[in-house]
């Protein structure tokens, strides 16, 4: 089935056209079609996602995207269509939120063929609410003008299966779900969230540990900033780190380097629970006790807060598959992206002797894009969960927070 896939829970704007089929554990997935906006240098100067601004930028870039996402999947059939009055004028009153998205919607919608898709797929939740509500909206228009179904998709749900998904070689717009042994442990670490969940099979998961403070790419953003890399500096923070770390393999560390230990907050407590506030405020102290900041000095904070952060996620791993003993262990989540807490990750299984397999996201797909939403939709259509009618509340389904919604508890 054809699936065209929103994602506008936070500062990405993407829209994708997959071709699903296969079975709930085999599925493939064939992307035709991509379009994403990083509205992240927008938000930079805020030093954080701005909700207004990534509503604003919503509004104005799905339209654009669409029309991308249509054309690179060769669904996109310039035709002209004048749109029955009382259609318009329900696009009207369900857009009127959503600045200049009425206007160009239309445009768009008048100059087209209905696309021979089989379902929307749309993330409902959690994110920024403004943000969420414009690609809600759109999905609810589209599905209303061209009488296509819709698929809500709990956005984590997005990042869990896009772990369990490997492209092929020759092929990277392929992907294929390979087999995943329930139940599983996901840890899903990204801007927004920081959540172990236990699923024992598809579509049924329960939140058993997270951050009681920042998120972990929280944590790289803010600590990211203190040492001048614009937002989102994760994945810059990573690369500082790593430099830090080849540099020092083979030379002495800079003798006017303050050295100093990061402390790894509730690393060695009996839960899941996870905390990472504490840790940026001590690499802020440190900075701040510094001074000015040479480049081999932000090079070594970098590795250190990275090293930090790792030993605890990896501490909490080992403890969350003791208790939980799932047969697969999945990593989720923007963070998910970085390099060094894969290879450690690996490393730590094998050296630990824990035999659980784990899969991490196919590159591309640890950040946010719509891609994952898409994958996520057809397993819940093969779930048998009843399609939703265009017209109807597609919030109805729960709120924004994870543990209120209806397949997570
Ligand atoms: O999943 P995501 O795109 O958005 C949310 O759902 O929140 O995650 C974004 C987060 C940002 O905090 C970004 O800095 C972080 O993922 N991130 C990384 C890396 N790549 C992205 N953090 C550390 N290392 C990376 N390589
Ligand atoms: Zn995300």
């Amino acid at each position: 089935m054809k699936i065209l896939a929103i994602e506008t829970s936070c500062d990405e704007t993407a829209i994708s056209v997959i071709e699903a089929s296969g079975t709930i554990d085999a599925a493939q997935f064939s992307v035709r079609g991509n379009a994403l906006y990083s509205q992240a240098q927008k938000h930079a100067a805020y030093g954080g996602v701005y909700p207004s601004l990534a509503k604003r930028e919503h509004a104005t870039n799905l339209v654009p995207l669409l029309t991308t996402a249509l054309r690179d999947a060769g669904i996109y059939f310039p035709h002209h269509t004048t749109l029955p009055e009382d259609t318009a004028t329900h696009l009207h009153t369900l857009l009127q939120r959503e600045e200049g998205l009425y206007d160009s919607l239309v445009r768009t919608l008048s100059s087209i063929e209905r696309p021979p898709l089989d379902a929307i797929a749309v993330t409902y939740g959690p994110g920024l609410e403004p943000a969420l509500w414009v690609g809600i909206n759109f999905a609810r228009a589209l599905g209303y003008v061209w009488d296509i179904p819709l698929i809500p998709v709990h956005h984590l749900e997005g990042h869990i299966v896009a772990s369990t998904v490997v492209a092929d070689q020759n092929h990277p717009t392929l992907y294929t779900m390979t087999p995943v042994s329930f139940p599983t442990l996901s840890l899903v670490i990204s801007g927004g969230h920081t959540e172990f969940i236990y699923a024992p099979s598809w579509g049924t998961y329960t939140v058993v540990g997270g951050t009681r403070d920042d998120s972990v790419g929280e944590a790289f953003d803010k600590v990211a900033r203190l040492l001048d890399i614009p937002y989102p500096g994760g994945a810059g923070l990573s690369t500082l780190a790593h430099k830090y770390r080849i540099t020092h393999a083979t030379k002495p560390v800079t003798p006017n380097l303050v050295k100093k230990t990061l402390p790894r907050p509730m690393m060695h407590t009996n839960d899941l629970d996870l905390s990472f506030s504490g840790l940026k405020t001590a690499v802020l102290y440190w900075v701040r006790d510094i001074g000015t900041l040479t480049d081999p000095m932000r090079q070594y904070i970098a590795a250190e807060f990275e090293d930090a952060v790792t030993d605890v996620l990896l501490t909490k791993i080992s403890k969350a598959v003791h208790i939980h003993k799932p047969q697969t262990f999945l990593l989720g989540g923007g963070v998910s992206a970085n390099t060094y807490l894969r290879t450690r990750l690996f490393q730590h299984f094998s050296h630990e002797g824990i035999e659980v397999p784990v899969r991490v996201p196919a590159e591309g797909l640890s950040t946010d894009n719509a891609i994952m939403i898409g994958m996520a939709g057809y397993l819940i259509h093969l779930r048998d969960v009843p399609f939703l009618n265009p017209q109807d509340e597609l919030r109805a389904q729960g709120n924004a927070r994870i543990d209120e919604q209806p397949s997570f508890r």
